[in-house]
């Protein structure tokens, strides 16, 4: 198992801080997920961490950090349209999506070109394009941490929500997930609800999932920063759910102000819309900022600290508050 001690976690997350570790582990099987969980390491807290593309490190990290790197992907035919088809944690996430939809897999090409690991999709139930991953996950494979249990985790016992599952709320931190198995589609055609990928695809006649990856690849770099380029873990924000009374009054002071159903009496608003509305849209305080082109990305602009991010977070959602008196919670996992 490759080990590293006093490592910097800077090329580790993808808003790139500088926070240290007191050692990193890599983990490319199961046997050596075990081997952690016996060592000394494991008797104090350790973070489980795929591509570091939803974390924020506030500090530098007391413990360990253990990176999931196993592989492998295998295919269940379930009968002539259905494929169950099991990743491991390890596997990059955007790779697993290009080889369902290689193999014309139908399903996740909503969700092409999200950053992570496999085995981090569950933890907030990413999503993308109208799409969730809990549509298509069938059943969760982990390791409860407290016993070294390997159990198995249905759909329904996720508790999947809106960027919420029980292992984000209340087993946070006791289970490290190993492989995830999705249900998909073989043949069917590719759903394109959402309007922005459906606008584009209008003059293509039998859109195929391949086409639809390739739009939702080309809006996503329209509209989000390169981690490569400007450090950024996405979404900083989830969108607020409220009452539809609420947003009515809020309509009659802020016209413009848009938002999706949840259901009859909720509705969905865009919290980029709010935190553009207050005018921090493209703002620069120091080392961090607010991304000029989607205002719900925070990003780094070179040498920022995790606590700079989170001042300027914090700022933005007391704006928001006073000005909209709608509270927007923080999507990003804070260490
Ligand atoms: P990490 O950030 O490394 O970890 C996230 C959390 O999961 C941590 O709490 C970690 O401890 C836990 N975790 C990770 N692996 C395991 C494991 N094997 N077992 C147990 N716990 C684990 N998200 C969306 O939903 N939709 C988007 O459209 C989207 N777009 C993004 C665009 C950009 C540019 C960026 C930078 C991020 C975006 N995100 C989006 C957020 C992010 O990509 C997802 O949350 C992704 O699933 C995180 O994967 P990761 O491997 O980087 O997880
Ligand atoms: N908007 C503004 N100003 C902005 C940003 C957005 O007015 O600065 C408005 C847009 O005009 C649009 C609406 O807000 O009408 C929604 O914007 P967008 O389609 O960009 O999506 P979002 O709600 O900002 C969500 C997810 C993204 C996901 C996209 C696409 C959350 C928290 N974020 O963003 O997920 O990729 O939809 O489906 O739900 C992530 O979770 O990290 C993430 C990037």
């Amino acid at each position: 198992m490759n080990i590293k001690y006093n490592i910097s976690l800077k090329s580790y997350n993808t808003f790139a801080i500088d926070a240290k570790a007191e050692a990193l582990f890599e983990i490319e099987n199961e046997n050596q997920l075990f081997e952690f969980l016996s060592s000394q390491w494991a008797k104090k807290a350790f973070l489980v961490l795929g591509e570091g593309s939803n974390i924020l490190f506030t500090k530098d990290y007391r413990g360990a950090v253990l990176k999931m790197e196993n592989k492998g992907i295998s295919v269940r035919y379930l009968d002539d349209n259905h494929v169950a088809v099991k990743a491991a944690a390890g596997e990059n996430w955007n790779d697993f999506v290009r080889y369902c939809v290689d193999n014309n897999y139908c399903g996740l090409e909503n969700l092409a070109l999200i950053p992570g690991k496999v085995g981090s999709s569950p933890i907030q139930n990413i999503g993308a394009y109208g799409k969730e991953v809990k549509n298509f996950i069938s059943n969760v494979f982990l390791v409860d941490v407290r016993t070294k249990e390997k159990k198995i985790f249905t759909n329904e016992a996720c508790e999947f929500g809106y960027r919420q599952s029980i292992f984000k709320g209340k087993e946070k931190g006791n289970y490290i997930v190993t492989e995830v198995e999705f249900v998909l589609t073989v043949g069917e055609k590719p759903n394109i609800e959402y309007a922005d990928v459906a606008k584009r695809l209008e003059t293509i006649e039998n859109v195929t999932v391949s086409d639809v990856y390739q739009t939702v690849s080309d809006i996503r770099k329209e509209k989000l920063p390169d981690v490569k380029q400007l450090g950024n873990a996405g979404s900083f924000f989830k969108n607020p759910i409220i009452d539809i009374a609420l947003y009515q009054q809020l309509k009659n002071k802020f016209a413009t102000l848009k938002m999706y159903p949840v259901s009859e009496t909720c509705c969905k608003l865009p919290a980029g819309q709010l935190i553009e509305l207050c005018g921090w849209k493209g703002k620069k305080i120091g080392n961090v900022g607010v991304y000029d082109n989607q205002a719900l990305v925070l990003v780094n602009y070179g040498n920022a600290t995790g606590k700079e991010v989170l001042n300027l977070a914090n700022q933005i959602q007391k704006d928001v508050a006073d000005t909209f008196g709608v509270n927007i919670e923080i999507e990003v996992n804070l260490i």
